[in-house]
């Protein structure tokens, strides 16, 4: 290259990069204003707010070492060289609890390590979701020894812990209650107009609507399931219209720990403290959605990738909605019915301080505002975040199960765990008509 053609692709280079720390810094800024504007209230954003220590004006300057931490050439403090990568990985991915980005990059940990992953048998949840993982229902091929897994799933502590390699990394990630709540509500309820649009909805598997269309509706006059309520209102009748029997009844109380495998109709903070432990023992790692960065510094240390391959795209960021403050029997209510979530977010949230102490305080923050640029840097450039893998590793050859899922045995389960649902693609599956999910090619092969 010649020296005009260098100097100039370096001035276009500077300019984009400025550009896109320009846009980013825009764009943060006036998301915090209609942040400001709607919510009168402190709502914790997916995104943790680093607004207080970054300025993305000036880079990190990587040269210079603060607090004793050492710096690398890349940017990063220096990690460990030597790193053994597990064996595997279970994300157990939960809703709306930053696991969209987790799952992307629980699935670069498995491309680069060359792991097969497990699939959904329809749709995007596996295992039987609602009911406790089997093994049985993932799409096929699966595998008889399964090795990774990064989707929706109800966590069955033995049966996980016994068919998943001893080295299997198992990963997980909790939210704010009272933050998930509202996202929950929005997701499952709130951005439906109707009940034509949650019927209409392209494989719907995981019954949209349900149990709050239903138990909104009101007197026999009305029609079965109302569309449309504010949260307002459904909290303040929820001690009224909760009914633990029904379908989907999970998604109005302790949602979290549901997923996570507890009977989440026991409150008794006792029940909740062993369950807590053997999350601990299960779980290598369960991070926290208010701590989005600083997780995913601990992750990229265990899992042994290159920093590139902790980012990933925002994929379900959901339009922004109005967050009225609740009042005070609202926040009781959410107190009550969400302990278990309460007390589960509060235990590891400890213990992730815990691990960010380990890291080492000064390191965490300069690491993790570092992988904050990156992520700026990357949803301007992509290509400039790729990764490569390593050669040499493959589980071509690993033996594998071709037979179709058993789907009236999965819609039996299902219903035995209260997932049932009167429209969207389990209906139609049980009454053994295609989904509109991408598997119908499977379980409804053309002969
Ligand atoms: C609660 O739900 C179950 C299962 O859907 C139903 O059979 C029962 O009648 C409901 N109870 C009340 C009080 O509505
Ligand atoms: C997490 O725990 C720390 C230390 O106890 C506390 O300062 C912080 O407010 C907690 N974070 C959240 C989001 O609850
Ligand atoms: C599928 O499951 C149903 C219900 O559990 C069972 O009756 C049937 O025998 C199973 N079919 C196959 C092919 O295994």
């Amino acid at each position: 290259m010649n020296s005009a053609k260098f100097y100039f692709s370096l001035i276009y280079t500077s300019v984009l990069f400025i550009l896109s720390i320009y846009l980013f810094n825009s764009r943060e800024s006036d998301a915090k204003t209609r942040q400001a504007n709607t919510s009168p209230k402190v709502d914790y954003i997916l995104n943790y707010d680093y607004g207080e220590n970054v300025n993305s004006d000036e880079e990190v300057d990587d040269s210079v070492a603060e607090d004793g931490i050492r710096i690398g050439k890349d940017g990063f403090s220096i990690q460990d060289s030597s790193c053994t990568p597990p064996g595997g990985m279970v994300f157990l991915k939960k809703h709306k609890s930053a696991s969209s980005t987790l799952q992307t990059v629980a699935k670069n940990f498995c491309r680069y390590y060359s792991i097969p992953s497990e699939s959904p048998p329809v749709g995007s949840v596996s295992g039987g979701y609602p009911g406790p993982f089997q093994p049985q229902f993932l799409g096929a091929p699966r595998h008889p020894k399964p090795l990774a897994i990064s989707t929706h799933q109800v966590f069955n502590y033995e049966i996980e812990m016994d068919i998943f390699p001893e080295n299997a990394f198992f990963l997980t990630s909790v939210r704010e209650p009272f933050s998930l709540f509202r996202s929950m509500f929005e997701y499952f309820y709130r951005r439906w107009d109707s009940e034509a649009a949650v019927r209409n909805r392209k494989c719907g598997f995981t019954c949209w609507g349900a149990p709050y269309a239903h138990w909104l509706a009101e007197g026999p006059a009305e029609s079965r399931v109302r569309f449309g309520a504010e949260i307002s209102e459904y909290l303040d009748r929820l001690p009224k219209i909760f009914n633990k029997s029904d379908p989907w009844a999970f998604r109005a109380k302790n949602f979290q720990a549901f997923e996570l495998g507890l009977d989440w109709t026991r409150d008794d903070k006792k029940y909740v403290n062993g369950k807590i432990n053997e999350l601990t023992q299960a779980f290598d790692l369960i991070l926290l959605a208010e701590y989005f960065y600083e997780s995913l510094v601990l992750l990229r240390e265990k899992l042994c990738l290159p920093w590139t391959a902790m980012y990933a795209r925002s994929r379900m960021v959901s339009k922004p909605y109005t967050k009225e403050p609740f009042t005070s029997s609202q926040t009781n209510t959410l107190k009550k019915f969400y302990a278990q979530d309460f007390q589960i977010y509060k235990y590891f949230n400890q213990t992730l301080q815990k691990k960010i102490s380990a890291y080492g305080r000064a390191r965490m923050s300069h690491d993790a505002r570092k992988l904050r640029q990156m992520y700026a840097l990357c949803d301007r450039q992509p290509k400039r975040c790729s990764f490569s893998r390593p050669q040499g590793r493959t589980h071509k050859g690993d033996p594998v199960d071709n037979s179709v899922v058993n789907a009236s045995a999965l819609i039996k389960y299902m219903e035995a765990h209260q997932g049932s649902c009167e429209w969207g693609a389990f209906a139609k599956l049980k009454n053994n008509q295609p989904t509109g999910c991408g598997q119908d090619e499977v379980l409804f092969p053309k002969v």
